[in-house]
This record gives structure tokens, sequence and C-alpha cells, in this order.
């Protein structure tokens, strides 16, 4: 179906008082996801306007590959904030269902070792932190973007975001790399694992879904 735009929603986690991450930062942290939005329309605008009959490509600079590049970092600030604000506003705890099964299947050290990698991962990070499922062998693992956009695995559905970019913690925390661990617990004091495993659930699905030959008529 075609595109359409995209527009910006209202998440739980807004009408809720979180466990140390401040109103005043989640009502800025918004005002930065409107802002993805407003450029991945305009991009996404712009790359179907283009006359492609006369259009530059060119590798060094050219609108064509300028426009479609920040294409792909509106889109996933877009996207990696949609999970992000998402999941928050719940009971936060340990992992659990589903995603605890995986996890702890999958780090030798079980799911303690998995929360001590995601909060090491979380100071390692310059901007995220996915746990994402590789819809192509159905395992959960933790990877590191530095930013919206750079090092995003393809296949790799992330079901739990860590957003570590300074502007989610440097108000409540302070913007140390202290402040930071400071915040990512708080993170997990907040998270909503029913979300979670329910991004998890979709997940399996699709890997399900693709795997079955396609129907015959
Ligand atoms: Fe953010």
């Amino acid at each position: 179906m075609p595109w359409q735009e995209l527009q910006p929603r209202q998440f739980p986690a807004f009408d809720k008082e979180l466990d140390g991450i401040s109103k005043q930062t989640m009502d800025d942290h918004y005002a930065l996801y409107e802002g993805y939005i407003k450029k991945s329309n305009e991009c996404r605008k712009i790359l179907k306007e283009f006359d492609y009959s006369e259009i530059e490509g060119n590798q060094v600079y050219s609108p064509l590959r300028a426009v479609s590049v920040d294409y792909t970092f509106a889109l996933l600030g877009f996207k990696n904030h949609e999970l992000y604000f998402g999941h928050l506003g719940g009971e936060g705890g340990s992992p659990q269902g589903r995603f605890a099964e995986i996890i702890g299947g999958e780090y030798p050290g079980g799911v303690e070792m998995w929360e001590q990698a995601v909060r090491k991962a979380a100071s390692a990070a310059r901007g995220w932190v996915m746990v994402g499922y590789d819809l192509n062998d159905g395992s959960l693992f933790n990877y590191i973007m530095d930013s919206q956009n750079l090092w995003a695995v393809y296949n790799m559905v992330p079901v739990l975001a860590i957003d570590v970019y300074e502007h989610a913690y440097a108000r409540d925390f302070g913007g140390t790399p202290q402040g930071r661990k400071d915040y990512v617990d708080a993170f997990f004091r907040n998270l909503d694992w029913d979300h979670v495993n329910r991004q998890l659930e979709q997940a399996e699905q699709a890997a399900l879904g693709a795997s079955q030959p396609a129907l015959q008529e």
C-alpha cells in the first residue's frame, strides 16, 4: 500500500509519573520525536518529487544523496522513539516471559549476565542500545547504534530500545558517565515488559510467516 505521512501519537508513559525520569525531560524529548516526524515526511516528499530523468546521482555530494542519507536518520529517529516511548510507563523489574526465556538461553550466564551486558552496552553506545530479535535465526542480542541510523542491522527487529543520547538523561541525572548509568537503572525501573514481549511476539510471528511457503492459489 502507498506510504502515508507519519503522525505523532500519544503514549501512556506521558500520563504517568515516571520513577526518576522527569516530565520536563519527557516533554522535551517528545518535541524531538515530532521533529523527526516532520523531517521524515519532508525528506520522503522530496524523494518522490525529484525529476529522476535530470537529477544528478553523485556519490561525493548530490541533493539526492544528501536527502536519501538524512531520510534514514529522520525515519529511524521516529521509529526508535516510537519503541522507546511505547515501552516506558511500566512496573520495571527483571526480564519476564518469552524475552527472559530467549535471552536467558543466549548468554552463558543467563538473564543475570544479560542484565550486566545491556548496562555495559548502554555505557559503550553513543546513541542507542537495541535488544533485537533476528528474523533470520530467532536469536535476541544487544546491538549498539551510534546515532539514529548508524549500525542498524537489517532483519533485526528491536524489541527493547534504550536511548542513551544525553537529551534522554542529562537534565535528570547529569551528563556524566555515572549520570548515564543512573538513568539506565531508572529506565529499567519504568520498563513495561508486557510491551517488550508483545514486540517480541510480533517479531516471532513475522519470522514464522516468512518461513512458510507461499500460499498456492
Ligand atoms: Fe531521544
